[in-house]
């Protein structure tokens, strides 16, 4: 098993962890950082609906929790009550919060669909001309 499939794997079995009772679409992530260990996060709903949270950030925030600052992949894999039935590509609010914490031609984001089929993009991909920490660290210097 490579470590993609194993990243893959665990964002699957992340998709049990959902708590979905509102739109019944489980997802489950799992982001590698630089230091090689793995967090994983599943999608938490709200009743009151703006609250709701993916699972892409609740792994990536449980990962700088531990302390990383850089992320290198993540695996996203969702769908209806629990079937995987295509992709899964993460919404814009958890796209930017990638941004922060990965260098955006360096983090690739593994789509995971039904059959064990995968597609990978990278961070630039899925969000071109970014805003950035660099961004504001250019702003003080002018
Ligand atoms: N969701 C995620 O967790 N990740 C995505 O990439 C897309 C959507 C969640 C949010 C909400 O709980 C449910 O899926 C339906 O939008």
């Amino acid at each position: 098993m490579s470590d993609v499939d194993e990243l893959a794997a665990r964002a699957v079995e992340m998709m049990v962890a959902a708590y979905a009772p509102y739109s019944h679409f489980t997802v489950g992530a799992a982001v590698r950082a630089a230091s090689g260990r793995v967090y994983t996060g599943a999608n938490v709903e709200n009743a009151a609906y703006g609250e709701c949270v993916c699972a892409e950030r609740n792994a990536i925030f449980a990962a700088v929790n531990a302390g990383e600052r850089r992320l290198l992949e993540i695996a996203v894999a969702g769908g209806r009550e629990g079937e995987i039935a295509g992709f899964c590509p993460p919404c814009g609010a958890c796209r930017q919060v990638m941004r922060e914490f990965a260098d955006p031609a360096e983090l690739r984001i593994h789509l995971v669909g039904p059959g064990g089929s995968r597609r990978t993009l990278t961070l630039a991909d899925l969000l071109p001309e970014s805003f950035g920490p660099s961004n504001l660290a250019a702003d003080r210097r002018s």
